[in-house]
């Protein structure tokens, strides 16, 4: 088959932050200010094709983008940046005009990011490509960073298991360009996780990932925030080894509340919240201190609320919330998923 036929299709699973990338490192492209953790949630995931589609001689990357069978302009200048910003290190697209297709299995305006899944996707396709033009195996790091040059959370979306992005002093491997996987195996009792996300708000969200990363460069606790998630990332890794359920779901609330925290210790300040956000954070208290299920939530950088269990506790855990937690979703929706799988190629 001649090299202008190839195409790639892979799935790539959106992902939760356990510990926050929240704040960008002066000095490199799209390098966080504090390292992260992170799981993926199955299945709410970015279905991806890239074909290539002739011969690239114009010296800048030329590509057609389709988002559920329909041209998406307003996409147009984030995947610009993105080529920009790989043209070096990927041949591939210097060499070919690539044809992109893509759609996500979550419905839109549910405030779910779709960033981390669709350019986990995309650069899964691109590394695919350019792995077998070359006649070379597939490079996961690769992919890993350059998923990062599209949505820094992306590069975390490649792993099955917890990934880790961003430089951490006791953590061998860890670095900024792209995410590793937890290398200490997951104790039984935080194994397998699921994640009900409860759409609380499904408009768009107040600021921007790229606003709100932007914003803890002038803001005064920063600093302070770089350090407790450094510290927060040990704690968490050992928790997930030692099986510290407890430890493990002080670590992952803190980090959603500080997240928010920053927000409103920004200037200008936000409110990421919405009332239903916080009157589900407080049932969740309530329902853990009386039945001793141990459900968390963590929050993105929107109203959304994302509750994690382990799977053994799935009917207790969807029973409560249907009983008593959809009076606050907007049209009563929420997704329920399984986490913990990596990326799969379709085609
Ligand atoms: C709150 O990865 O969306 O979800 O790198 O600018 O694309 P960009 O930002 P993005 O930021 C995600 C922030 C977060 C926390 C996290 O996923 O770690």
């Amino acid at each position: 088959m001649a090299a202008e036929n190839f195409s790639s299709t892979y799935r790539c699973p959106s992902n939760i932050a356990l510990v926050k990338y929240w704040g960008k490192k002066a000095g490199g492209i799209q390098w966080p200010a504090n390292p992260s953790i992170s799981i993926t949630l199955n299945d709410l995931f970015a279905e991806t094709t890239v074909s290539l589609s002739g011969k690239n001689t114009s010296g800048k990357p030329q590509f057609t983008f389709l988002f559920d069978h329909q041209p998406k302009p307003s996409f147009e200048p984030k995947l610009t940046q993105f080529f920009d910003r790989i043209w070096e290190q990927l041949p591939v697209v210097r060499e070919y005009a690539l044809a992109i297709k893509t759609q996500n299995n979550f419905p839109h305006g549910t405030g779910i990011a779709s960033s981390a899944a669709g350019f986990g996707a995309l650069a899964c396709c691109l590394v695919d490509l350019q792995s077998t033009l070359l006649g070379k195996d597939f490079d996961v790091q690769l992919a890993s960073s350059i998923a990062r040059l599209g949505s820094g959370s992306a590069c975390r979306s490649l792993f099955a298991e917890p990934a880790i992005w961003g430089i951490h002093p006791q953590i061998e491997g860890s670095n900024d360009d792209f995410a590793i996987p937890l290398q200490s195996p997951v104790s039984r009792n935080l194994s397998g996780l699921m994640d009900a996300v409860l759409i609380i708000d499904a408009g768009e969200k107040s600021v921007s990932s790229t606003q709100g990363h932007d914003l803890l460069n002038n803001n005064p606790y920063s600093a302070a925030r770089y350090s407790v998630a450094t510290q927060h990332l040990a704690q968490i890794c050992e928790a997930f080894h030692q099986g510290d359920v407890n430890q493990f779901i002080h670590i992952v609330e803190h980090e959603a509340l500080q997240l928010h925290a920053m927000m409103m210790l920004s200037n200008p300040y936000f409110i990421l919240m919405r009332p239903g956000t916080l009157a589900v954070i407080e049932q969740v208290w309530q329902f853990r201190k009386e039945t001793g299920i141990p459900l968390m939530f963590t929050l993105d950088a929107g109203a959304n609320v994302h509750l994690l269990f382990p799977a053994a506790h799935k009917t207790a855990v969807t029973n409560f919330i249907e009983k008593q937690l959809l009076l606050y979703c907007q049209n009563e929706q929420y997704f329920c998923t399984e986490t913990g799988k990596a990326p799969t190629k379709l085609v």
